[in-house]
């Protein structure tokens, strides 16, 4: 109740005051101990996630069933209590929606067909289209705000428009996104209007999410380092700024968190010139160098050596408490640098938070 009248008074850009950790620190407030939550804490490294996407019968299937994805969201907030649950999906259902195929290969990983040319940019669906592949999606969103605690925030999210379309171009994930490349600078008009599409795509799924449920969104630019310069302004700032700008514009006070992974010095005044209210680090940035340098504009999150997960012992507890001091100074989430890998042991997750928490 205190909750919905502060937010009816507090105007359009002050974020709604929440008891809710994230939330909190997304708001610029230093939180102690910091909220925490892992990419990928749904996945395979859990026996219960195996066991329910055996049940789905793959992964696409299991991304469409409302039920089943809810449950995979919730398996790693009663194993571990995290802060946050993001929702289960995966950034390529987009393409997919816009009428790429796209299956998984085990072991392999996402091939979809690939998007060479003019042509293949204007056979795309029209935006709007994409609702009726996703609206599965935004069911595990209402799902989810029903079935989660109280102080569990979920986060919504989806792919950059120049990571989403580093897969499109390529069919596949590749070593260097070169594909990617040679369209962006051998067919710039037909790769400007693949970006414009996603970007706009990109606003109407997340809108789409934020009504469903979703507290807050995240905009995960995997490849933003492979970005350099004029490049990087064009394709990995402009779009997150675009996108922030129109959720912001439609969902008043909605958290955006953005994530151009291994941008280095791309990081610093990215939050001043996209909008988002957080940066997500990857682990290749030191927690000193990133508070003193990019803390300074706001919420940050990260940033632990996902090997970490792995190798567990007295580095797990020493790294994580480091990362903890270096941040403390200002508003941060804890998080790892990138997702949680499949070897990981479930045990050091506890380990971790244990460290975190104290
Ligand atoms: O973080 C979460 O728990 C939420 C769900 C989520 C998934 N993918 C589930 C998933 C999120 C946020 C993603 C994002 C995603 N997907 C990214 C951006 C983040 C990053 O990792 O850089 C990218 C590039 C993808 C595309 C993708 N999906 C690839 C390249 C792969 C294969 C690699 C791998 O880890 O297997 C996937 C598959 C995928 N997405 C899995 C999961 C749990 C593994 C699928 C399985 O169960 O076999």
């Amino acid at each position: 109740m205190a909750e919905s009248s502060m937010a009816a008074t507090a105007g359009a850009k002050t974020p709604v005051r929440s008891d809710k950790t994230l939330l909190r620190a997304l708001a610029g407030e230093r939180v102690d101990p910091p909220p925490a939550w892992l990419m990928r804490q749904a996945g395979r490294y859990l026996p219960e996630y195996r066991a329910t996407r055996a049940q789905a019968g793959d992964f696409l299937s299991l991304c469409y069933n409302p039920d089943l994805a809810a449950e995979v969201t919730l398996q790693p907030i009663r194993r571990f209590g995290f802060d946050a649950a993001i929702l289960f999906a995966d950034i390529l259902l987009l393409p997919q929606a816009l009428g790429a195929d796209l299956w998984f290969v085990t072991g392999e990983g996402p091939r979809l067909s690939p998007l060479t040319d003019a042509a293949g940019v204007a056979a795309l669906k029209p935006t709007g289209a994409i609702h009726e592949t996703l609206n599965p999606i935004y069911e595990t969103v209402r799902i989810l705000r029903r079935e989660l605690p109280e102080e569990t925030t979920l986060i919504g999210f989806a792919g950059a428009p120049w990571t989403v379309a580093t897969y499109m171009i390529a069919g596949r994930g590749t070593p260097d996104q070169g594909p990617a490349h040679a369209l962006r600078t051998g067919d710039p008009a037909a790769f400007d209007a693949l970006m414009a599409q996603l970007t706009e795509a990109t606003i109407e799924y997340l809108s789409a999410q934020i009504e469903a449920g979703a507290e807050v969104v995240k905009i995960f630019d995997s490849w933003a380092g492979s970005l350099k310069d004029t490049a990087f302004q064009r394709y990995a700032l402009e779009p997150a700024r675009a996108i922030t700008a129109a959720l912001k514009a439609r969902h008043p006070g909605i958290p955006v968190i953005g994530f151009p992974r291994e941008a280095g010095q791309g990081y610093v005044g990215f939050a001043r010139a996209t909008g988002v209210d957080c940066v997500a680090l990857d682990n290749s940035v030191s927690a000193d160098w990133a508070a003193r340098e990019v803390q300074t504009d706001g919420c940050v999150q990260g940033n632990l050596d996902p090997r970490h997960m792995v190798t567990g012992g007295p580095a797990l507890t020493a790294e994580a408490r480091r990362i903890v001091r270096a941040f403390a100074g200002g508003p941060h989430i804890f998080n790892l640098g990138h997702g949680i890998t499949p070897d990981a042991d479930p045990e050091n997750v506890h380990r971790l938070l244990e460290a975190i928490r104290g």
